[in-house]
């Protein structure tokens, strides 16, 4: 793991922007799409670059992380709405490039299935975005998902329908139940990218990066990733206990090395 300390969330957008920038840049693309917070800002520098620098994502295809069951994919709460909303509509992607699970299905694990081999024929994604829960989710990964989880239906916890219902009209409209890529399935993402920022996430990060590997943290399965880049704003990053070693190499690393 590459542990990144960025002054602002500024920074932590336009840091994850340049890996994406580049990666699609590099041709046909298979990018991982999060909802939530987190990565807003990065959607609009990556908007803002497809405007004004000529950054197209006509070549790329886009899988989003997670959706909740229940909702229709017309609710502006779906994930479906919320990515085109905030990202998919203001730049470029070819009609149907961009895909996610279908939450009204009336066979989850027969649409857990297709989305799995979807993302097989894409030939895998190339680089993923993640946020990262209070209680150390990613995607919907709640604490004691197995490490080797693949897409499937979860149940939410109490405390991520009370992180999300500022997105509803109260805690109790958040369905109970998602669809979500398995910490498995996430796994195998080439490039992982775990965003964080604010004092709210600082907890979860410290457990996902310093602490051991363990399904209480599902985060903490990235461990295991031979490439993961973790952008973390002074915030998020104030209860890491090595913040000066992830500083010190960072500021050293060589020019040419890339995230
Ligand atoms: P947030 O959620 O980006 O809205 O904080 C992150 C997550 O739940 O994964």
């Amino acid at each position: 793991m590459e542990i990144i300390i960025l002054p602002t969330a500024d920074d932590v957008a336009r840091t994850a922007a340049d890996a994406i920038e580049e990666q699609v840049r590099r041709g046909p693309s298979v990018l991982g799409l999060a909802t939530g917070s987190t990565p807003l800002g990065t959607y609009q520098e990556l908007i803002g670059r497809h405007r004004t620098g000529g950054l197209s994502f006509a070549q790329a295809q886009a899988f989003l992380l997670d959706e909740y069951v229940g909702l229709p994919a017309a609710y502006p709460q779906s994930y479906h709405s919320v990515i085109r909303d905030e990202f998919t509509i203001s730049v470029d992607f070819a009609p149907d490039a961009v895909h996610g699970l279908d939450g009204m299905a009336e066979d989850p694990e027969a649409e857990a299935a297709r989305y799995e081999g979807l993302i097989a024929a894409a030939g895998g994604v190339d680089i993923q975005i993640l946020g990262i829960g209070t209680d150390g989710h990613v995607g919907f990964n709640e604490p004691m998902s197995s490490l080797g989880s693949r897409t499937r239906i979860k149940t939410l916890t109490r405390q991520t329908r009370q992180d999300n219902a500022r997105f509803f009209d109260s805690a109790d409209d958040v369905p109970d139940h998602v669809l979500t890529q398995g910490l498995g399935t996430i796994r195998e993402a080439r490039h992982l990218l775990l965003l964080a920022m604010g004092e709210a996430k600082a907890e979860a990060i410290a457990a996902a990066v310093e602490g051991p590997v363990a399904a209480i943290c599902p985060a903490s399965a990235l461990q295991l990733h031979p490439h993961v880049s973790v952008l973390v704003d002074e915030a998020a990053a104030s209860r890491l206990a090595h913040r000066e070693y992830y500083t010190d190499t960072f500021g050293r690393k060589p020019a040419w090395q890339g995230l």
